[in-house]
């Protein structure tokens, strides 16, 4: 669905951030949301104060499996409002009916940044489950990102390239692309 001319995908009023973990997607969700007015939906901060738990107790508690049930569910509440900026979690894309929901009202743009930078950042944070414990941290990115980065591709109508950028560059650009194809803030 790219834009040719003026062409713009209108009906597209939220814009949706998807991407690995550490890629960035709450903090540049935060400065769009704030720049172009529009409200800030983060999943895992949503899921967090509905169950009154942290990300790591959800999945110890709930387990996996329930949490990506209530993640959908939430999906399928945020994907019928409009003028949000939704930061979703990095596995949101991994249910197909997540992406469909998200791309029927949202322009799903997809945070790129390398490995390398992704281990940096995670390396000192305790936050994520799927990352909790694991020895060889750089090898076991490397392989869900091989899993993943496909599915991320196929999920986003586009993507932006974030290496050397800082979050508000980031921001920028995100902003730009969701201007331009969506029509909004015009
Ligand atoms: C997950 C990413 C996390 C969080 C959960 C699972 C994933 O969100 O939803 O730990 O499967 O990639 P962030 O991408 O915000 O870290």
């Amino acid at each position: 669905m790219a834009t040719t001319g003026k062409m713009t995908q209108s009906g597209l009023t939220n814009l949706v951030l998807v991407g690995f973990m550490g890629a960035g997607k709450s903090t540049i969700a935060r400065i769009c949301s704030r720049r172009l007015g529009m409200t800030l939906c983060d999943t895992d901060h949503l899921l967090e104060a509905r169950f009154q738990m942290s990300i790591t107790e959800l999945f110890t508690e709930l387990g996996e499996r329930e949490f990506r049930r209530q993640e959908c569910n939430l999906i399928q509440e945020l994907s019928t409002g409009s003028r949000q900026v939704i930061a979703t979690g990095g596995g949101v894309v991994l249910n197909p009916v997540n992406v469909a929901a998200l791309r029927a009202t949202g322009l799903v743009v997809l945070l790129h940044v390398d490995t390398d930078t992704i281990v940096e950042r995670v390396r000192h944070q305790t936050h994520r489950p799927l990352l909790a414990g694991v020895t060889d941290l750089r090898a076991h990115i490397s392989d869900m990102l091989e899993k993943r980065e496909p599915i991320y591709r196929e999920a986003a109508h586009c993507t932006v390239e974030l290496r050397g950028l800082t979050p508000t560059e980031s921001a920028a650009s995100v902003i730009n692309l969701f201007k331009t194809i969506s029509g909004e803030g015009k």
